[in-house]
């Protein structure tokens, strides 16, 4: 009966929503292994079965609030991922998907995912180089010194002076313009993150500015990447 169950919750956990509906009349426990269920001990693999639909596709693009790709988590330092969840649970970020993602997990599910995401694609750990692999332009590099982006975010913006604080070398440079321009929204139920730091400095630049900040950092070599992990392991 057990492993009846096991298997029934990994199915059911598993997105495949139409089955374990299907299944629910024969075995109507299977309704408490929805991944709604936070409280329910989870495999790792049913934790991150949430993840791939998106974080796990590459190019994947998401629609709100305007459209972009999702950002890249693999190789992301497992700390910052975690103050990202709890940013979306306790609503400093306003991304309506995330935080209902979010809200969903508890403390450990956190730990867990973002251990696994930390460590996903990164087998050989960082291999960057100190510096930024490329020199940025002239106007670009008057942004960059203006706000000091490197004293925070590392001189190869992958090796933040605090692992709280995300790598954006190499993110997707569309997803880096819309979290840039969100430090500058306020008082907007859906849109925008709350972040003091990050704030005071977005506010300091034009959307045009901030465009061309997030196509230098983008342009650079960096640890973040997308890893497309099979549904069934
Ligand atoms: C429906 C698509 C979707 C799903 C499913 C999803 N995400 Fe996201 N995720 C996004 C989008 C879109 C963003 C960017 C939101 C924003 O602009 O703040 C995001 C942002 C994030 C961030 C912040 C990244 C950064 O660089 O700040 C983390 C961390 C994250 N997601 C983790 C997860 C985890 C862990 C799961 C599974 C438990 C998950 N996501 C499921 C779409 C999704
Ligand atoms: C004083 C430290 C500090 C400085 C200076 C700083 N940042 Fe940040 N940055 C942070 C922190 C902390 C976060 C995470 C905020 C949050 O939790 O949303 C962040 C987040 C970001 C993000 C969002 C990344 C993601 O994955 O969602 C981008 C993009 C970014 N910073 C770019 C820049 C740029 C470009 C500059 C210079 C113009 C800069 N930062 C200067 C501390 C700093």
């Amino acid at each position: 009966m057990n492993k009846l169950l096991t298997t029934l919750s990994a199915l059911a956990v598993a997105s495949v929503t139409v089955l374990a509906h299907a299944q629910a009349p024969a075995a109507p426990t299977a309704a408490a292994a929805a991944p709604a269920a936070a409280s329910s001990p989870k495999s790792l693999d049913a934790k991150i079965a949430m993840c791939i639909g998106c974080h796990g596709i590459k190019g994947y693009q998401a629609s709100f609030p305007e459209v972009y790709r999702v950002p890249m988590i693999s190789g992301q330092s497992a700390k910052y991922i975690v103050a990202a969840l709890t940013a979306y649970k306790q609503g400093d970020r306003k991304h309506p998907t995330m935080r209902g993602i979010a809200d969903s997990l508890s403390e450990q599910d956190m730990n867990d995912i973002a251990a696994h995401y930390a460590g996903d694609g990164l087998a050989q750990g960082s291999t960057l180089a100190e510096k930024a692999n490329k020199e940025p332009s002239a106007p670009v590099a008057a942004l960059l010194q203006k706000a000091a982006c490197v004293s925070c975010h590392g001189a190869n913006f992958a090796k933040p002076i605090d692992p709280t604080y995300p790598k954006i070398a190499g993110q997707h440079k569309d997803y880096l313009f819309v979290a840039l321009k969100a430090y500058k929204t306020e008082n907007n139920a859906n849109m925008g993150r709350s972040n003091g730091v990050m704030g005071a400095i977005a506010k300091q630049f034009s959307n045009n500015e901030l465009k061309d900040l997030a196509g230098y950092v983008s342009s650079l070599d960096g640890d973040l990447k997308t890893v497309p992990e099979k549904k069934f392991r």
